[in-house]
C-alpha cells in the first residue's frame, strides 16, 4: 500500500490531512488570551494551525517536514525545534502532540530552551504531554475514531522510563503504521533544568499545562 509522505518521526501525511482537530485550538486559545501572537512547534499540516487563526491568533508554524508544511496557511519556517532561534518574541509558544515526550533528553532539553528562547516578557509556553498516569494505563486495542480516522494501539512494551507502541490509523480502506517510542518524564526536574515554571492545569486530564521562563534577578 501507498502511504505517502512521510515525515522524519514517522507521521504519515496523509493522515495529518485527515484527521480533525480535536479541541487543542481551543485550549490553547483559552490559555494564550485573545489575539495573542502563538509559535506553534511541530505543526503538521496545519490541524491546530488554521483553527488558531479562525480564532484570531496570529501564528508562526515550524515544523521539519516540507511535505506537511506545504499544507499549512501561515507564516511557515522549516527548521529542526532544538535549532529554532527566530530573534522573535511571542505570546505563547505552543508544543503540542506530547513532542515533550521524547524518548531523547538532548531533544527535549534543546526543545524547551528553543521554546523559552521564544517567550516574549510574560509569554506563555503551552504544552501537551503524556502524564505518568497515562504510562501505566496505555494498553493494547485502546484506540478510537477521530472525524473518519480509526486509532488502534498495538505492541506496547514498557521498558524502564520509555513506552513502546504502533498506533495504527485507518480511513478510507487505506491504512498507516506509526511505530513510537516515549518517556515518562519528571515535570518538576524537566522544567526546572529548563529554566522554565509550572504555570497551571490547562486540562481536567492535565494532559496539557502552561509554563513560563524562570527570571532572574
Ligand atoms: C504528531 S505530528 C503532529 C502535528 C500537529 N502538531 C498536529 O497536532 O496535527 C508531529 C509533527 O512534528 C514534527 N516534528 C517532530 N519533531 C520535530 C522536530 N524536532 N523539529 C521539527 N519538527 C518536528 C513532525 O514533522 C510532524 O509534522
Amino acid at each position: 500500500m501507498d502511504i505517502g509522505q512521510v515525515t522524519a518521526d514517522g507521521c504519515a501525511v496523509d493522515v495529518y490531512l485527515l484527521l480533525p482537530p480535536a479541541g487543542e485550538p481551543e485550549i490553547v486559545h483559552a490559555a494564550a488570551g485573545p489575539g495573542a501572537s502563538v509559535l506553534e512547534l511541530g505543526c503538521g499540516a496545519g490541524r491546530v494551525t488554521h483553527p488558531l487563526r479562525a480564532l484570531g491568533h496570529e501564528v508562526v508554524a515550524v515544523d521539519d517536514s516540507a511535505a506537511m508544511l506545504a499544507h499549512v496557511r501561515a507564516e511557515t519556517v522549516r527548521a529542526r525545534i532544538g535549532d529554532l532561534r527566530l530573534g522573535r518574541e511571542f505570546d505563547a509558544v505552543l508544543l503540542g502532540s506530547h513532542l515533550i515526550n521524547t524518548a531523547h533528553d538532548r531533544d527535549r532539553q534543546a526543545m524547551l530552551a528553543a521554546a523559552r528562547a521564544h517567550l516574549g516578557p510574560d509569554g506563555r509556553l503551552i504544552v501537551e504531554w503524556h502524564p505518568p498516569a497515562w504510562f501505566d494505563s496505555v494498553a493494547d486495542g485502546q484506540g478510537g475514531r477521530l472525524g473518519e480516522v480509526d486509532l488502534k494501539l498495538t505492541g506496547v512494551v514498557r521498558e524502564g522510563d520509555l513506552l513502546s507502541a504502533t498506533v495504527r490509523y485507518s480511513a478510507d480502506g487505506r491504512h498507516w503504521d506509526q511505530e513510537f517510542t516515549c518517556r515518562r518524564i519528571d515535570l518538576d526536574a524537566v522544567l526546572t533544568s529548563a529554566d522554565l515554571i509550572f504555570d497551571g492545569w490547562l486540562s481536567a486530564d492535565h494532559t496539557w499545562f502552561a509554563a513560563r521562563a524562570r527570571r532572574w534577578g
